[in-house]
């Protein structure tokens, strides 16, 4: 039994998602959240879960050693688990250098730290888009060949290695999920639906790279998260799983269904450059997952993107301060102007 767990990158859309779900469902469970809020990581994700008893967010960075084997023996830390991740493959096309930084080397100093801290589970969030792009037919099941195609998916393939190679080697106690595009609140709206729904609110163009006709495959946010809690409690050392809602939209009718919702007009649609390298398509086989530890998705799409948009026309203030950049603000009033920046 695992009661002491360091969250790393609980500030992000992911993060702060299954923190909020590990608070509200599991009492007695001390979780440390620890994140070096980058422009995707805001505290204000958490601000429900701030002194909830059990929540400790420590301000900090996966790459530094003294941060991170400090913060394992200060409280007790018996699991971890690591989202935090440069996560936007447009910018790893711009700037691939900050992807080895935290994806690779960052990963890599937490296994270091988990391995001498004699850490009894260690779990990597890791994505389907490690296995590369489908053609049509076919989906991704945990035995298809690693071949990542953009510098974001390439670190994120590196890092699973490494955790493979330190279950192989010295026998930590590893375990591996691979899911695909999730959807819902808290997502930092350069990612293609909260990107969709802030700029259609203020009536500006929803820019869709070429034909649009790529193809993703959307989970909700909450059902990733309800997986990943099942596999770290249940699968055993050095097992992978593939987590998948079975929802395989393409970009062009995902947003048109977002403008149906919002009630915009599809004439908000503008077809831009394509992103080089673009991956056609993802689609998970989850069968593996949901046989074994019997999960399945709590929402349909249909629910869960209504849901979703509800949610942003709801916290149009998170939108506008995460644009803005202007967290300070936030902050002070949270901790009373001793701001952990
Ligand atoms: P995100 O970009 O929203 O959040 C990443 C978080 O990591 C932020 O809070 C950021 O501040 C933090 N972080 C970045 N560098 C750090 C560092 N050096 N030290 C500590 N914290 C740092 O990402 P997300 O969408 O929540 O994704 C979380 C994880 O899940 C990532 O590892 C990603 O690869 C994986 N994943 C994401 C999806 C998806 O659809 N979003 C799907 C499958 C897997
Ligand atoms: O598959 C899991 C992955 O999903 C995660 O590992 C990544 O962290 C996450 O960012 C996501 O990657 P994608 O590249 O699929 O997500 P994004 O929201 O950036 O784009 C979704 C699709 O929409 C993709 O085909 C590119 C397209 N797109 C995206 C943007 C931002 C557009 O057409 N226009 C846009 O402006």
């Amino acid at each position: 039994m695992i009661n002491n767990i360091l969250v790393t990158g609980g500030a992000g859309f992911i993060g702060a998602n299954f923190i909020r779900m590990l608070l509200n469902e599991c009492p007695g469970l001390n979780v440390v959240n620890l994140d070096l809020l980058t422009y995707a990581g805001n505290l204000s994700s958490l601000s429900d879960c701030a002194g909830k008893p059990g929540y400790v967010f420590v301000h900090g960075d996966i790459k530094d050693y003294n941060t991170v084997s400090g913060t394992i023996k200060k409280y007790g830390i018996e699991g971890v688990i690591n989202f935090a991740a440069e996560s936007h493959v447009d910018r790893s096309i711009s700037g691939p250098g900050i992807f080895i930084e935290t994806n690779v080397t960052g990963t890599l100093n937490l296994l270091q730290c988990a391995k001498e801290c004699k850490i009894k589970r260690f779990m990597q969030i890791s994505t389907d888009e490690v296995y590369g792009s489908l053609g049509s037919e076919g989906m991704f099941t945990e035995a298809s060949l690693i071949k990542p195609n953009s510098p974001y998916s390439a670190s994120k393939a590196a890092a699973d290695h490494l955790v493979h190679a330190f279950h192989h080697t010295f026998g930590m106690d590893t375990v591996i999920t691979r899911c695909s595009n999730n959807y819902g609140p808290y997502q930092f709206p350069e990612k293609m639906i909260p990107l969709c729904i802030n700029n259609a609110r203020h009536d500006k163009p929803i820019p869709v790279y070429g034909d649009g006709l790529q193809i993703r495959d959307w989970l909700y946010v909450y059902d990733h998260c309800s997986a990943i809690w099942a596999v770290f409690r249940k699968a055993s050392a050095g097992e992978v799983f593939n987590v998948g809602g079975c929802n395989e939209k393409s970009n062009l009718e995902l947003v048109k269904s977002i403008l149906k919702i919002l009630g915009k007009p599809e004439s908000l649609i503008s077809f831009v450059k394509d992103r080089p390298g673009h991956d056609r398509r993802y689609a998970i086989d989850a069968s593996r997952i949901m046989k074994t530890f019997d999960w399945k998705p709590s929402v349909t799409f249909e629910e869960g993107i209504e849901k979703t948009v509800k949610w942003y026309l709801a916290n149009q203030d998170w939108l506008d301060m995460v644009t803005s950049g202007d967290y300070r603000k936030y902050y002070e009033q949270m901790y009373s102007g001793r701001s952990p920046l």
